[in-house]
């Protein structure tokens, strides 16, 4: 006789529930401020769509990076000595990684951290044919908790490279939190680069979260779409529309999905009401003045150092040493 879980796993209407993702569903889902966890944006699909978000002609930060990067690699690159070890939080392809690594003919090693596998595994191939006497390391991880380098590096001078704005997606408190975590990484002597996008005229800054084309709509919703893929048919996308909206007091854009009537969403046996207009708080993108950043960078005792910026102001370059 079959167990009635069993029956279940060889039905063909089974399918893998993630539990991490359906329990944070619905926590989110329980709280007065609906929110969803933005850990779960980035799927095959999701990853997809942000790609196509950072070639968007509304979405300056990319591109103003990597222009500061390019312009500024080797000057940054100058203060690495010889035999250092480059050590990248969160890595995904490695792409913005390159520029630096062309000035960099001293480094002892590359260390990639990612939580993704496959994608560590492709750059480290890419980078492989484009640097071929490069020592490449790669770690999968998850950067917010500390993780321990390899041994036969431990001695080397480090350097950290954070880019992308990354640091923005958490709050005050918590991004001085990950400075800390990242300092037990690197070890006092070394220093950091990260990227951190600046504090602008609304003209530009709203629409880099409100394309024109509709795709970081479709990023968005793309959560609830997860939802339905991999917990449970429970959203109809037609019911949501996406926002993003500047909240001044804290210096952040946020990220909402609100509903677009009254309505009821079942996952399970829970049912969460919705009222017309009300939101799922799904992402926050907080916004820097340099002395902004270089304060939080004080209070998560790290030095502030040089600091590189575009012509128009849009997105800063930060040199940071561990004390
Ligand atoms: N790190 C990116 C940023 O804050 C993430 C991002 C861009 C994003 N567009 C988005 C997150 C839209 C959620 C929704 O700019």
């Amino acid at each position: 006789m079959l167990t009635p879980n069993l029956r279940d796993l060889l039905s063909e209407r089974f399918v893998l529930v993630d539990h991490e993702l359906a329990s944070a569903v619905v926590n989110g889902l329980s709280r007065p401020q609906k929110t969803l966890p933005c850990r779960f944006f980035y799927d095959a699909r999701g990853s997809e769509l942000f790609e196509e978000i950072t070639r968007l002609p509304e979405y300056y930060p990319t591109r103003t990076e990597a222009a500061i990067l390019e312009a500024h690699a080797a000057d940054m690159a100058a203060s690495i000595p010889d035999g250092g070890v480059l050590v990248e939080f969160g890595s995904g392809s490695s792409r913005k990684t390159e520029t630096l690594l062309r000035h960099l003919p001293q480094l002892r090693a590359y260390i990639m951290i990612d939580v993704s596998e496959s994608a560590l595994l492709d750059a480290k191939e890419r980078l492989a044919t484009r640097f071929p006497s490069l020592d490449v390391r790669a770690i999968v991880a998850d950067f917010s908790y500390p993780v321990a380098l390899p041994v036969d590096l431990a001695d080397g001078h480090r350097t950290g490279f954070f880019p992308g704005s990354t640091i923005g997606n958490l709050n005050p408190v918590e991004a001085q939190r990950l400075l800390r975590v990242f300092r037990g990484v690197l070890s006092p002597g070394s220093r950091l680069i990260v990227g951190v996008d600046l504090k602008k005229d609304l003209s530009i800054l709203l629409p880099a979260y409100n394309d024109a084309a509709g795709v970081t709509a479709a990023f968005n919703l793309n959560l609830l779409a997860r939802i339905n893929r991999e917990v449970a048919p429970a959203f109809d996308l037609d019911a949501f529309r996406h926002e993003a909206v500047y909240n001044a007091r804290d210096g952040r854009i946020e990220m909402h999905l609100v509903s677009l009537a009254d309505q009821d969403v079942t996952i399970g046996d829970q049912r969460f009401q919705f009222r017309k207009s009300e939101t799922i708080h799904t992402e926050n993108s907080y916004k820097y003045s340099v002395r902004q950043f270089q304060d939080l960078a004080r209070a998560a005792d790290w030095l502030p150092s040089r600091v590189w910026t575009d012509k128009d102001a849009l997105f800063s370059v930060h040199e940071l040493v561990c004390t």
